[in-house]
């Protein structure tokens, strides 16, 4: 399997493109960026690397892997966190991603075009009991789909030539959305950082947008790890991964603020429909003289949006589904290649990750609909889930994970898994190590404590 390319898929998707604007939004520009940036490198960096070696090191899933390096150790809740979180995630993600297909039939139908109020409609949408519902089961049943055929080749298959076709589209959205009237000021709440916005808060949310967009913290990467090569160069492709996402989001962000600011009645703080709300502008204005030139360019800009969201949702869904079936047959990824017991056993297992994920997802869709009344401490059950995991599991997750290989983990197995078994040069190990010992540990403890004492406003 294309290591960076499995792993890139799995980074890429409705994080950069829909959940990146909607936080930078909502925590004020430029400074969340710069905070977000420095989280990407000292902390999503190195448990990315850290994960993958557990991976590799282990063959094994995310709780195999510390049954493998860490046997009876109650690290091990790290792994069941992750399952947990994994699941958590592909609900309401799966949500999202619901909307985008609808977004992409509404494109290709031309019922998203002149001057409608786009609010409206994304309200209504998201509003209706039963529509949004509809997608998302859709999405979850094609995600349970390339899940059973086989992470290799569901996964190899649809990236390859859909994340280039992505980055493309994307490249052409930031050139017409900057020259867009008004634009300006969108750039300039981009690039011009105000730094009293800075809360403790905001560093929260930061560090959760760093986590949540590369996959880290809940064993993702060590389940897609297992799987990896000898050969693989864990540092490089990490550092490519991180690359590769950071610059689609920040992309998106260029296209999303110069269009806010550009348009009449859309708040930067829109929250989650920010980004259905504002691209359809985008589209409208860049299209205005050649509109079925804009039906086809949406629907294929949402298509792929829902394609790179496949890529990430298979992810998730593999952190459980490879643990249900490992658990069930005692295999380990060196042998769960062959076998029909094993492909039934697979099977089996995704079918009770997908009916978990559909319950729970119709839950979170509801909550934009006949449940909006239905909160806790201000949130519904979608921003429940969305809180818990990127606030909470994946900063724990990394945390334990950065310790248990910065501190815990036999250092000539960590050193033998990032240098090849030393046929790769030596240099960024020293990097690594200190990042994975001292800065990645300090950083989320530091952030959770600020918010615990309650200086989160
Ligand atoms: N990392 C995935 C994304 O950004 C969840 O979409």
């Amino acid at each position: 399997m294309g290591v960076i390319l499995a792993s890139a898929g799995s980074a890429v998707g409705l994080g950069n493109i829909w959940r990146f604007p909607t936080e930078v939004g909502s925590n004020g520009g430029a400074a969340f960026i710069l905070v977000y940036l420095g989280f990407v490198i000292f902390l999503a960096l190195p448990v990315m690397v850290c994960e993958f070696l557990m991976g590799r090191s282990s063959h094994s899933n995310t709780v195999g892997a510390w049954k493998v390096l860490a046997p009876g150790s109650p690290l091990i809740v790290a792994g069941y966190m992750g399952i947990v979180a994994g699941v958590l995630i592909l609900s309401f993600y799966s949500v999202v991603a619901g909307w985008t297909l609808d977004y992409t039939v509404l494109s290709l139908t031309c019922q998203l075009s002149g001057s409608q109020d786009y609010a409206s409609v994304f309200q209504s949408f998201v509003a209706n009991p039963w529509k949004p519902i509809v997608f998302l089961v859709l999405f979850l049943l094609v995600t349970h789909w390339i899940v059973v055929r086989g992470v290799e080749r569901g996964i190899e298959r649809y990236s390859k030539l859909m994340m280039p076709m992505l980055l493309l589209i994307i490249l052409v959205l930031v050139v017409y959305a900057v020259n867009m009237p008004g634009a300006e000021k969108g750039l300039a709440f981009l690039l011009h950082p105000d730094f009293s916005k800075l809360t403790p808060r905001v560093a929260l949310s930061a560090m959760g947008q760093a986590l949540f967009s590369l996959s880290v913290g809940i064993g993702c990467l060590t389940t897609y790890a297992s799987y990896f090569r000898k050969e693989t160069r864990l540092m490089s492709s990490a550092l490519s991964v991180c690359l590769i996402d950071t610059l689609v989001a920040v992309m998106s962000g260029f296209i999303i603020f110069p269009a806010v600011f550009s348009v009449q009645g859309v708040g930067v703080d829109e929250g989650p429909g920010l980004v259905f709300i504002t691209l359809p502008y985008v589209f409208d204005s860049a299209f205005r003289g050649m509109p079925v030139l804009g039906y086809i360019f949406s629907g294929l800009f949402y298509l792929l949006l829902m394609l790179a969201a496949l890529t990430s949702s298979i992810s998730m869904h593999e952190i459980a589904t490879a643990f249900l079936t490992d658990r069930s047959t005692d295999r380990s990824a060196t042998d769960r290649l062959q076998g029909k017991a094993y492909e039934e056993e697979r099977r089996r297992a995704a079918r009770i990750v997908t009916t978990v994920c559909i319950l729970l997802g119709t839950a979170c869709s509801l909550s934009f609909g006949p449940w909006k009344d239905y909160t806790l401490l201000g949130m519904g059950v979608f921003e429940w889930f969305d809180y818990v995991t990127a606030k909470f599991c994946m900063p724990l997750g990394a945390l334990i994970i950065s310790i248990f290989v910065g501190w815990m983990m036999p250092q000539r197995e960590v050193r033998a898994q990032l240098t090849n078994w030393e046929t790769l040069p030596v240099r960024l190990y020293g990097i690594f190590r200190f990042l994975a010992r001292w800065v990645a540990p300090l950083g989320v403890t530091i952030v959770f404590i600020n918010e615990l004492l309650g200086h989160g406003a």
